[in-house]
């Protein structure tokens, strides 16, 4: 029998009803695994939100962690837990990062429809995000089935994506998204990554489309037509009718499949407001 849900979108998403990750055991994973795979998100709503350790114990259940990022210039660590990303506005001494902070300006590029670490070699592979502290308006989570959006496609297109790859880069996103230009040290520290445009899931044999604004190019398209490419499946994949909007209460852990699904932030008064979310990712091989 599946765990007990409620669905959050026609075509995809989960909510669990009576499911605490806290106290989750090794044999129920597999149930949830299973409603991963059918429902590419789940949220799992908790009275308290589960410590950092808790949330590392739990991510680390689904796959091999990612462990602390390669360091970012003035990222300095308001929670010092290498498997947690602090997807927070808060800096290093629990403050609201001012306007203008470069810090902050990286966080806000998560604006962009984008999946979680496209631009590793070893991709993202389920994301696990906590709420701590949620501002009173705003700051909700959109989410797109990229599997509906790979099967929607019209076959003239999907023809066209037979054998592409893309590259996708960290720096890339961050800049179009109104972040700063790194430093070479910093480009040299996450280089880019190529990967199909269009995956095949391992355990389901669902094909999925793999885009993200980490995407920087097409190999073997010229710029042009790689970018006109680029826009079509984007208007394609961002239609009013795929998108789920997530709205978090404190204690909610969102758990989305990075192979089969794009997301992105959407903005609140982050100046006037705390968001305090946290995120741990697997990757598809320890790394
Ligand atoms: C992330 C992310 C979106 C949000 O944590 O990977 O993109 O709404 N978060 O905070
Ligand atoms: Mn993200």
């Amino acid at each position: 029998m599946s765990l007990p849900h409620v669905k959050l979108h026609p075509s995809f998403g989960a909510k669990l009803l009576d499911t605490d990750l806290r106290e989750i055991k090794p044999n129920v994973i597999g149930k949830l695994l299973d409603l991963m795979d059918e429902h590419a998100v789940c949220a799992v709503p908790h009275r308290v939100p589960l410590t950092n350790e808790q949330h590392i114990n739990f991510s680390k259940m689904l796959g091999p962690i990612e462990r602390s990022a390669k360091k970012i210039a003035g990222t300095g660590k308001r929670l010092p837990f290498d498997e947690i990303i602090d997807q927070s506005n808060l800096g290093p001494e629990g403050a609201i990062y001012k306007d203008g902070d470069r810090r902050l300006a990286l966080k806000r590029a998560n604006r962009l429809w984008h999946t979680d670490m496209s631009f590793y070699r070893i991709r993202g592979t389920y994301s696990v995000l906590s709420a701590h502290i949620v501002p009173p308006k705003g700051g909700n989570t959109e989410l797109i089935d990229m599997r509906t959006v790979y099967r929607d496609l019209p076959d003239t297109i999907k023809k066209r994506l037979v054998n592409l790859s893309a590259e996708h880069c960290y720096w890339h996103s961050r800049t179009l998204g109104g972040g700063p230009s790194p430093s070479a040290e910093e480009k040299a520290s996450r280089p880019p990554a190529t990967h199909p445009l269009v995956l095949e899931n391992r355990r389901t044999r669902r094909e999925a489309l793999y885009l993200a604004s980490h995407i920087k190019s097409i190999k073997g398209l010229e710029e042009n037509e790689g970018k006109q490419l680029l826009d079509e499946l984007n208007e394609f994949a961002t239609q009013k009718k795929y998108i789920l909007s997530y709205h978090w209460s404190v204690g909610d852990v969102l758990i989305w499949d990075n192979l089969a699904t794009m997301h992105r932030a959407t903005p609140f008064l982050d100046q006037k407001y705390v968001r305090d979310m946290r995120r741990t990712t697997c990757r598809d091989l320890a790394i």
